[in-house]
């Protein structure tokens, strides 16, 4: 059996994660979509928050399990019997942080590859930091986000108003 980990923050998932998930899903047999819990970065959803929206998202998609976890990406690879980390790659900008990160993985554990995926040119703008501040500012992200997401973002913008 075929397990990938398609690791990230996802604060929140977009329509260019949910492609790469999609393409990962043709290549593998199981995709274990999961939220990296020590990331340096301050989120805008709880951990809670982001996995519930993912599992609503996911949730007819046969070969998707759903995580967090703690620690070394490639430790939680290694004890998910895991052969690949998935990521996604949309423009040159992204290369040099993947690279450095695929490349010190593979230092780390020699067995695991790191596959990227290109999503459809539609989502090479795309990332969720920009549509965090769209929407915050009031902006349509209806075409970036699943609807449960649209609705949650909705939700913080009011509740920051307050
Ligand atoms: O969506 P992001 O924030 O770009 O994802 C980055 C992530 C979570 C994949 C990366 O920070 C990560 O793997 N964190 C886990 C800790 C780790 O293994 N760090 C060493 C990476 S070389």
């Amino acid at each position: 059996m075929k397990i990938a980990i398609y690791p990230g923050s996802f604060d929140p998932i977009t329509n260019g994660h949910l492609d790469i998930l999609e393409r990962a899903m043709k290549l593998f047999d199981k995709v274990i979509i999961t939220i990296a819990r020590n990331s340096t970065k301050v989120p805008m959803f709880t951990e809670t928050e982001r996995l519930e929206m993912i599992r609503k998202v996911v949730r007819s998609y046969k070969k998707v399990e759903v995580d967090c976890f703690d620690g070394l990406l490639v430790d939680y690879a290694r004890r998910k019997n895991a052969t690949a980390i998935v990521r996604g790659l949309r423009a040159i900008s992204d290369f040099e942080y993947e690279l450095q990160m695929a490349l010190m993985n593979r230092k780390l554990s020699d067995g695991l590859v790191t596959v990227f995926l290109m999503p459809n040119e539609k989502y090479t703008y795309l990332n969720s930091s920009i549509v965090r501040e769209i929407a915050r500012l009031n902006g349509d992200v209806s075409r970036f986000v699943p609807v449960v997401v649209l609705k949650a973002l909705k939700k913080k913008a009011r509740s920051a108003k307050r």
